[in-house]
């Protein structure tokens, strides 16, 4: 008997080409995962076109509609928890996911991030890259904690620096490597696959 796929909701900000390579990789019976929801903060958010074209539901947590950024981090995990979630993925989600949302759903909340952690976290991670003049980058997935791209890491892989690259043009790079990486790690953390030891994580 073929188990349950795992119930993902997908946390988008942008134009949501990760969310649209996991749409693309949950049709297949064996992958183990189905993305059931997608939330945003930002309703003019193209990853929420992405989802609405896949037929999959979306929900809109604004923090304006907030008195602080706790009030909206609650708001954001009951709109999450609505789904039921076996994984959330934070793919492209410009927003610090806060203590009650991570307590909520402890363990099972990943990101990508288009650098290769340590190095160069937060919301500029490819032009900070780019500007230290590192030869080398790529992306991470990782767990998450409460501090800014500091959880235990999942899986990286990297990308060389040409000597013409911008920014746009070194992060379409790192995407088309990050889109695949984390549809690997997603179906493999969803078949059950993935084993946490402190700082220490290992797929399969
Ligand atoms: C990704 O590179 C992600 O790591 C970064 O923003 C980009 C989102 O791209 N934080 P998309 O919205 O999935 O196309």
């Amino acid at each position: 008997m073929v188990p349950p796929a795992a119930r993902v909701v997908v946390l988008v900000s942008g134009a949501g080409s990760n969310l649209a390579a996991l749409l693309a990789a949950h049709a297949a019976p064996d992958f183990g995962a189905r993305v059931v929801g997608v939330l945003s903060d930002d309703p003019g958010a193209g990853g929420l076109d992405v989802a609405r074209a896949a037929g999959v539901a979306t929900a809109v947590v604004r923090p304006s509609d907030f008195a602080d950024r706790a009030a909206w981090d609650r708001a954001l995990a009951d709109a999450v928890a609505v789904f039921s979630p076996t994984l959330v993925v934070s793919a492209g989600f410009m927003r610090i996911l806060g203590a009650s949302f991570l307590s909520r759903f402890a363990g099972r909340v990943i990101n990508t991030h288009p650098a290769l952690l340590p190095a160069f976290p937060g919301a500029h991670g490819v032009r900070d890259a780019l500007a230290y003049g590192v030869r080398v980058t790529g992306c991470t997935v990782h767990l998450v904690d409460e501090g800014v791209d500091t959880g235990p890491i999942i899986a990286q892989r990297a990308v060389e620096v040409l000597d013409d690259d911008d920014e746009t043009s070194l992060h379409e790079r790192i995407k088309t490597v990050e889109r695949a990486l984390l549809v690997d790690v997603v179906g493999r953390v969803a078949r059950g696959d993935l084993a946490v030891d402190g700082r220490r994580v290992r797929l399969g």
